[in-house]
């Protein structure tokens, strides 16, 4: 019997099904697994909430019984579980959390209702000791938002985009140029040997305030730049791509300098599907450097959608967390646009 306690960590809020263990004390990463639906939906070039819930359900066994084989744990030593519960699609999320309710009826062991946006604004402190106060990005396919932390339960939204996330504009943009879904990775990867003046991309003003972003002018953009040339060649999609990727990036650096300057923030945190962007992590670190400011960048693996965040924030908000009870519903919360 192992001496330590473990909290697994479930994620099935949209795309991807996803557990991982970690030790309850330490925090240490035991197992990390992602089901990746992405081929699923490839065919219909965006994600279809019906596929993604029945995928899930089909999903969710297999990877729990890895992600225990990975561990080299049995179900009977997990101590707690940590499940999302909000926001996502409501037949994804249902299937996270009528799975986490079973099993953890038959285990006796607490559950935990998770908020996947604060799961990803805490991964960059994955086995790391987490610095307050902090300014957090959350960069995803389905959110951009600029968070103030003080401590595990007290943050607040401090700007945040009035249309398009960026992943969307990065999927968005790459589907225009005739790329699979999602764009993001295949664009990173183009945009390598691409010249990035090419083609211009503006930083957007949003008239509602500087602490906002927009990206639906990038879409306008994308779509005149691609009208405006003869054929799509390599060379030509190269450019497109690193061009692109210039203008997303350079939306985010320009929001970013603007909140640390004059500010109090002793680090800054990026996170999200995004994040893994080559350009984005080598930009922010170099904006980090210049305001001598310790920049966090979430971990490859723990920048898409996976169960280790859940579980994490689980153990940084612990023990204020509700509890999640059985009869508790998942739920799906439209993010106000308006700013407090
Ligand atoms: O966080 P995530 O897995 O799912 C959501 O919660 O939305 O993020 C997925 C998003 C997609 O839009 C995808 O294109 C984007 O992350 N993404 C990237 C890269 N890798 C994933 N975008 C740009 N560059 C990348 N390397
Ligand atoms: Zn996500």
């Amino acid at each position: 019997m192992p001496a330590s306690s473990y909290i697994l960590g479930i994620d099935t809020s949209c795309d991807d099904t996803s557990m991982a263990i970690l030790d309850q004390t330490t925090g240490k990463v035991l197992s990390n697994i992602v089901s990746s639906q992405i081929k699923l939906h490839q065919e219909f070039g965006g994600i279809v909430p019906e596929v993604a819930s029945r995928a899930h359900a089909e999903n969710i066994s297999p990877v729990f019984a890895e992600c225990l084989h990975q561990a080299q744990l049995k179900a009977e030593h997990l101590s707690a579980i940590a499940v999302t519960k909000t926001p996502g699609l409501i037949g994804c999320l249902l299937t996270g959390t009528s799975f986490a309710k079973g099993l953890a009826y038959r285990l006796n062991v607490p559950i935990y209702g998770m908020n996947h946006l604060m799961a990803h604004l805490f991964s960059p402190f994955i086995e790391q000791n987490v610095v307050y106060p902090f300014l957090g990005l959350v960069v995803s396919g389905g959110h951009t938002a600029f968070y103030h932390v003080e401590s595990a339960n007290d943050f607040r939204l401090i700007g945040q985009t009035v249309d398009d996330a960026a992943g969307e504009a990065f999927d968005k943009a790459a589907k225009l140029a005739g790329l699979d879904y999602p764009g993001g990775p295949l664009v990173d990867r183009l945009a390598q040997h691409g010249d990035d003046r090419r083609f211009e991309f503006k930083v957007a003003r949003v008239k509602m305030g500087e602490q906002y972003l927009s990206f639906s002018g990038l879409k306008t953009a994308a779509k005149q730049h691609l009208q405006s040339i003869e054929s799509l060649d390599e060379p030509t999609l190269k450019d497109f791509c690193a061009s692109l990727q210039k203008g997303i990036v350079d939306n985010l650096s320009y929001k970013l300098r603007y909140f640390l300057v004059n500010s109090h923030f002793k680090a800054f945190a990026l996170s999200g599907g995004v994040a893994m962007n080559s350009r984005l992590r080598r930009d922010v670190q170099s904006i980090c450097d210049e305001f001598q400011l310790p920049c966090f960048i979430c971990k490859p693996e723990f920048c898409t959608d996976n169960g280790a965040m859940v579980a994490h924030l689980a153990l940084v908000q612990h023990p204020q967390n509700e509890l999640f009870e059985l009869d508790a519903k998942a739920s799906v919360k439209i993010q106000a646009r308006q700013l407090k």
